[in-house]
């Protein structure tokens, strides 16, 4: 079982993905470089998530870090 992540902010991150290029989003939320992973979940049991743009749009990547659609926000933060 793995505890909650924790909550990075109560919003989403809106960014500018580019074609083609991957991202690695952080799951546990305590990465200091949000919403990317920057290695901070070394023993926390999270993994951070692959995302690669299938075209350059903008996008809002979860910043709470509890969506069920992750990495990317689907309202979840308005009920924490
Ligand atoms: Fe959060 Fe890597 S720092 S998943
Ligand atoms: Fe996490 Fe919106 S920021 S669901």
């Amino acid at each position: 079982m793995t505890d909650s992540p924790t909550i990075a902010q109560k919003a989403p991150f809106p960014v500018e993905v580019t074609e083609g290029k991957t991202y690695f989003w952080c799951a546990c939320g305590q990465s200091k470089r949000q919403p990317y992973c920057d290695g901070s979940h070394k023993d926390t049991g999270f993994e951070p998530i692959k995302y690669t743009a299938d075209s350059s749009k903008k996008v809002f990547f979860c910043g709470c870090k509890h969506s069920s659609k992750k990495p990317l926000c689907d309202g979840s933060h308005s009920k924490l």
